[in-house]
């Protein structure tokens, strides 16, 4: 059966673990707060997009637009830690659903996990829909949408850490990172490799060329098989055999290469207990976002197609809408981004990978 949102009134500490050097075991609470009024069960009707938001990439906004995503994550990590719409509740709410905080709703041997399975890609989409609108009510402007790193571009300036994120003094500055990986250090899409720009630059033309256009069905590119009693404990972002290729690829390399690796879990972005603690994770995940729909709609060969099973468009998530209510969603009315209101511009870059050849 499809999973079912838990019970949050049984949390119990995440763990996490890391993946290189000496091991080291995390265990922190993430747990969520309850909410005081009842659940919403999400309807399109409820949540109606009054307009488009449309996000842009973090490399080409300007000023304005800088100062307003300031404003919007400011406010959001003033807010107190126990207020659901908080930074602090934000990141644990990544922290919570994939360091095992929670029990699957109809198993509680297993521990909840929206990575490394076909969850993946729904899962994060909803998270940076109520992230996103959270952050437009706290600046009052509806037609507030989150930028997207654009690591995947190799030519028209996409491929370095966005420079909005870097400045000390703003609120989208997050220390735990890899001070080596600063600007003009080019992204790597596959850990670990070296060479100079320009075949760093084919490095990483090749790895989304697999990812993204070899890996064509959905079972490939979104992942496998994840219901109610699938046991993920196992899993890990170096060995996940039921992750799709664009989560155990190019996702994965970001995270390694933009956290700090002085630290024992590369945190903040390297691992997901502290990763939704920098903003950057959530422009990181709407490039993700953006190249999901890229593969469903935008490769030669014409439209691919998403699961079908009713196990998958079935499952259900909770999230916290911009009023601090915890909403139920469903992955089935996360597969058409239009109708969530939002999308992406073209991007004239996607050519360069799309027309690689092996
Ligand atoms: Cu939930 Cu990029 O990880």
């Amino acid at each position: 059966s499809p999973i079912g949102v838990p019970n949050l009134r049984e949390c119990q500490l995440a763990t996490d673990r890391s993946v290189v050097g000496p091991l080291t075991t995390v265990q922190l609470n993430c747990c969520l707060p309850i909410p005081r009024s009842n659940v919403v069960d999400f309807t399109f009707g409820k949540y109606k997009a009054t307009t488009k938001r449309l996000r842009m990439p973090a490399h080409k906004v300007g000023s304005n637009y800088i100062a307003k995503y300031r404003r919007a994550y400011e406010l959001m990590r003033s807010l107190p830690q126990d207020d659901p719409r908080s930074f602090a509740t934000q990141a644990n709410v990544h922290c919570a659903f994939c360091n095992g905080a929670y029990k699957q709703a109809g198993d509680d041997s297993v521990l909840l996990q929206v990575h490394f399975s076909w969850l993946f890609l729904a899962w994060h989409r909803w998270y940076l829909y109520f992230h996103e609108r959270i952050l437009a009510s706290l600046v009052g402007d509806p037609t507030f949408s989150l930028v997207f790193w654009n690591w995947d571009d190799q030519r028209d300036g996409g491929n370095f850490m966005p420079a909005m994120f870097l400045p000390t003094d703003s609120s989208l500055y997050d220390a735990k990172r890899n001070q080596a990986n600063l600007p003009p250090t080019l992204v790597k899409l596959v850990p670990g490799i070296t060479g100079n720009n320009s075949e760093i630059i084919n490095q990483n033309l090749n790895a989304m060329y697999q990812d993204m256009v070899t890996n064509d069905n959905a079972e490939l590119f979104m992942g496998g098989t994840y219901v109610t009693g699938t046991d993920l404990s196992n899993s890990t972002v170096l060995s996940a055999p039921l992750g799709g290729s664009i989560e155990n690829g190019v996702h994965n390399a970001i995270h390694f290469w933009t956290g700090d690796i002085t630290q024992p879990l590369i945190q903040d972005m390297g691992t997901f207990t502290t990763a939704a603690r920098d903003p950057i994770f959530y422009a990181h995940h709407s490039n993700v976002d953006r190249l999901w729909d890229k593969w469903r709609y935008g490769l030669p060969g014409g439209p691919r197609d998403d699961h079908s099973d009713p196990d998958f468009l079935n499952a259900e998530f909770y999230f916290y809408d911009e009023n601090g209510s915890l909403v139920k969603v469903k992955v089935s009315d996360a597969l058409d981004s239009s109708k969530l209101g939002y999308g992406y511009p073209e991007v004239a870059a996607d050519e360069l990978w799309i027309n690689y050849s092996p």
